[in-house]
């Protein structure tokens, strides 16, 4: 089959590769119809390439239908079925409390991490991933989500990644009814995150240095913010000098920061010259751009929620404002399970209350995969989101 490969940094090939087969009784394998690239794959595009090997299938946001069905697997040739990033047994002592993304029967502990992912390295279990033909779904007794056959897939397909991180995003910000939301980054998570947040009941601000990104969440009811020095300024000042009750990072460790970025720089400020100097080339405070600028916005007392991949081991904390300001903090990787009995009514709603139909800006076959991933990666052409259609001929 055909499938989109990491080949080195910045550097992704669609080449063939063997079909995938059931190695397990809980089992199945899916043709896939439609396959996102995620703002994560750009983690493994640039910096988690020490966790890659050449010739490695990376994707994780598929949907498709059964070819075949593993006896144990609960599925039937045939079903149409999102599959969810994260890989749970569904069963264990973390899938019990809903922390599917924890799960101990898949947990890679030879990393330390949490549950294995499709596509995204050692880290997370080499597991093949789903830009291509095929995909191979282990615990596929729990994991599948079976869909209804009249909708097209892109109002499906989101519930693979986009939907369920974005809900437990702003769940993890706590705003509801009457609250006021901020979110940093407008790539899809945030520009869901602030659909979101409006759908609860919440004003919500946006920031995203990228026009065309703004102007999409402003279609959605957000009041939009270029990222400067003077922005959290004034959302402050649009929220009665407080600051919003809760943050989401929707950014991530490739955050651009502004060279004169306040929040950062006074972070770095906190420590003696001769520390912070070594600190900002070691551990790239830029990096941490959009995290300290959530941390100086929320208001004393609210919450900032991280839904941004974050990967340094070193990486400087502002802690006296994180104590002196009471801030909650919660991150993590997206316990997909969990959130969609709340969202699969949302995407089957004739009214399409999350704006799902305005999401994705380019559908292209998976052979043009590696021209997408640089288009996406350098926000060309207008570029948001892009699916792959593994059957569509360039
Ligand atoms: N927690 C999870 O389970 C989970 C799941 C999916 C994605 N993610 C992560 O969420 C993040 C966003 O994903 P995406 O697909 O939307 O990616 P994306 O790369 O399309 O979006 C990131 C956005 O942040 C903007 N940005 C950069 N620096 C900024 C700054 N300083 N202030 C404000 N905005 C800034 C960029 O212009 C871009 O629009 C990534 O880090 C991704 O890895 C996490
Ligand atoms: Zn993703
Ligand atoms: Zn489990």
């Amino acid at each position: 089959m055909k499938a989109l490969t990491w080949q080195g940094k910045r550097k992704v090939s669609v080449e063939t590769v063997p079909d995938p087969k059931i190695e397990a009784a809980n089992d199945a394998i899916i043709e896939v119809t439609s396959t996102a690239i995620c703002g994560s794959d750009l983690h493994l595009y640039e910096v988690l390439g020490p966790f890659m090997e050449p010739g490695d299938v990376i994707g994780h946001e598929p949907m498709g239908r059964v070819v075949e069905a593993g006896p144990s697997s609960n599925l039937s040739e045939g079903d149409r079925v999102v599959i969810p990033f994260t890989i749970a047994c569904g069963s264990c002592w973390m899938c019990d409390r809903g922390l599917y993304s924890q799960c101990e029967t898949t947990q890679v502990k030879e990393y330390g991490s949490g549950a294995k992912l499709f596509g995204y390295s050692k880290l997370y279990g080499s597991v093949p991933g789903a830009q291509a033909e095929y995909l191979r779904v282990p615990h596929a007794d729990f994991g599948p989500i079976k869909v209804g056959e009249d909708l097209p897939d892109h109002r499906y397909l989101f519930l693979s990644d986009v939907l369920p991180t974005a809900w437990q995003a702003v769940q993890y910000a706590d705003v509801g009814e009457g609250d006021a939301l901020a979110v940093f980054g407008l790539g899809p998570i945030g520009q869901m995150c602030a659909r979101i947040g409006r759908h609860l009941g919440a004003r919500v601000f946006g920031i995203d240095p990228v026009p065309e990104r703004r102007a999409m969440a402003q279609r959605h009811g957000v009041e939009v913010f270029d990222y400067t020095d003077e922005t959290n300024d004034a959302i402050r000042d649009a929220t009665d000098g407080r600051g919003p009750d809760g943050v989401v990072d929707a950014v991530g460790m490739e955050a651009h920061g502004s060279p004169l970025g306040k929040a950062a720089h006074q972070a770095v400020g906190l420590l003696p010259d001769a520390l912070s100097e070594p600190l900002m080339e070691k551990a790239g405070v830029d990096r941490l751009a959009a995290l300290h600028s959530s941390l100086d916005l929320v208001r004393r007392g609210g919450a900032v929620s991280l839904s941004g991949v974050y990967g340094g081991e070193a990486d400087p904390m502002p802690m006296l404002t994180l104590f002196d300001k009471q801030i909650q903090l919660r991150a993590g990787q997206c316990n997909v399970k969990a959130w969609i009995d709340d969202l699969l009514p949302l995407v089957e709603d004739s009214s399409d209350p999350l704006g799902v139909d305005d999401l994705v800006t380019h559908r292209v076959p998976l052979d043009e995969a590696p021209g997408a991933y640089e288009m996406f990666q350098k926000k060309e052409d207008d570029c948001i989101k892009v699916v792959l259609d593994p059957k569509a001929e360039s």
